[in-house]
């Protein structure tokens, strides 16, 4: 996978020795720059581009670990590979503790030679790969989208030429395609990235609490209700407000809703004022919203309403190419979190990312390399870092029952494993049993009841 051709610099005070070297090297393509002292060698670093330094020990003048240190000190990624006469191995262990590469002992055995280097240049490269990755990823804002395929391309076009306006976005997509990041970038590349960016997810607020956590409520509204509340209508005032699972909506909200996005006016629950609203609605959906409109359960005008800009985020399976950057990404932001300095990821690693299908998309990715960086004891990410399914196709538990198991104990033991496999997103855990995530909020809080 070379594609320049790799500069190696002999430094050696033996002429002899200079060209026994260049010959073997450049038969090997290798392309080779020369130096017979240590001064020269310097000079060449400071005018040329060097990958691997191949240099004696015993020099007269600048010895080789001397070279060793200040050519570090000009390119820190530079790799320098010593060479030892025979009985004189303290030198080179020396060497190895100023960071030199390897060492090959004299005299020369051509085979041990080419290994170490190409080893040794095999390292710069990842070095110099990890260094540009680390260089772009500083320059990627925090919440930007990571993906350079084409279908990642085409979607951030679209935002920009839309992040500007006041028009309703409709986000779909699978779970963790990065709906909920996109909304946030919506926000910040629109003239009211001063102001807030509310976020409400339908799906996590029991239905009947729904209406009053959009709208608010007026003191005495209903029993409970002791003091007026600002509802998310309000607090996104001037901002955005980001409808995450807006499908799941009683019918009495989504009409409610379809009169804020058509007159801007909204009244508080239990209220008489009318309140005008200057809020950008950001909406995403999981689900087949075409589906739902024609089955009923969401309303026609409303998805009009919302629809205004659709925007879809293809799943992480149809953009293979982002797969290798986002785990990347993942990887330097999760070895910076955590302390732990890594080199990448081992090619049959990187292989692995690449076959699976990612039902849970980019969250899924996430949190396979959070893990990984966790796990990891060397310097690379291996296969033995990933998760089990990746490492060997899928592995789904299998559940079994007893005829005639009360199914409130079937679909408990269900919803738990399923969202055991799905590393708890209840969004890719509903729509892998076919039901709403709403539903498993609802059974969690009752199954906290019972066991309480
Ligand atoms: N292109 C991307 N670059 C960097 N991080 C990303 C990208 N896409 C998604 N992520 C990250 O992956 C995770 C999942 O994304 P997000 O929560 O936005 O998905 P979602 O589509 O909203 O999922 P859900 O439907 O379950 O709400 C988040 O941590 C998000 O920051
Ligand atoms: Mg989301």
């Amino acid at each position: 996978m070379e594609m320049v051709q790799s500069t190696v610099m002999v430094v050696d005070d033996d002429d002899a020795n200079r060209v026994t070297l260049e010959r073997i090297l450049t038969r090997e393509r290798y392309r080779v720059v020369h130096a017979s002292s240590g001064r020269e060698a310097m000079q060449h670093l400071r005018n040329d581009r060097v990958d691997v330094v191949l240099t004696d020990l015993k020099m007269p003048g600048m010895s080789g670990i001397d070279l060793l240190k200040a050519a570090r000190m000009v390119d820190p990624d530079l790799e320098v590979l010593v060479m030892t006469a025979y009985g004189t191995v303290e030198t080179a262990v020396e060497a190895m503790k100023e960071g030199a590469y390897d060492f090959v002992s004299k005299p020369l055995s051509r085979v041990e030679l080419l290994s170490a280097l190409r080893k040794a240049l095999q390292k710069r490269e990842l070095q110099l790969e990890n260094r540009q990755l680390r260089e772009r990823l500083a320059a990627v804002g925090e919440g930007e989208m990571i993906g350079r395929s084409e279908a990642m391309r085409t979607l951030l076009d679209e935002v920009e030429q839309v992040a500007p306006s006041d028009a309703t976005v409709f986000l779909t997509g699978e779970s963790g395609t990065g709906k909920s990041r996109l909304a946030r970038l919506l926000h910040r590349m629109s003239r009211r990235r001063d102001a807030r960016f509310v976020t409400l997810n339908c799906a996590a607020i029991p239905e009947n609490l729904l209406e009053s956590e959009l709208f608010g409520y007026e003191k005495g509204a209903f029993t409970g209700a002791v003091a007026r509340k600002a509802g998310r209508f309000d607090l996104a005032h001037g901002g955005s407000l980001f409808l995450d699972e807006v499908t799941e909506m009683t019918p009495g909200t989504q009409v409610r809703l379809l009169r804020v996005l058509q007159d801007g006016e909204y009244e508080r629950v239990g209220g008489t004022e009318t309140l005008r609203a200057d809020v950008r609605v950001i909406a995403a959906s999981n689900r087949d919203v075409e589906l739902e409109v024609q089955q009923g359960r969401f309303r026609e005008d409303l998805y009009y309403r919302l629809n205004v800009i659709p925007l879809s985020v293809p799943p992480l399976r149809e953009r293979a190419s982002d797969v290798t950057l986002l785990a990347q990404h993942f990887m330097v932001r999760f070895s910076n979190k955590n302390a732990k300095p890594l080199d990448g990821f081992t090619p049959e690693a990187l292989d692995a990312l690449a076959r699976h299908r990612w039902p849970g998309n980019v969250r899924e990715l996430e949190n396979a390399i959070e893990r990984a960086v966790v796990l990891v004891r060397g310097s690379r990410i291996g296969v033995p870092d990933l998760p089990r399914n990746l490492q060997e196709g899928t592995d789904r538990k299998r559940l079994s029952f007893d005829v005639g198991t009360p199914l409130k104990v079937v679909e408990r033991r269900m919803i738990e494993e399923t969202l055991r496999y799905c590393d708890g997103d209840k969004n890719l855990a509903a729509s892998l049993m076919g039901i709403t995530a709403r539903t498993i909020y609802r059974r969690e809080a009752e199954w906290g009841q019972d066991d309480a």
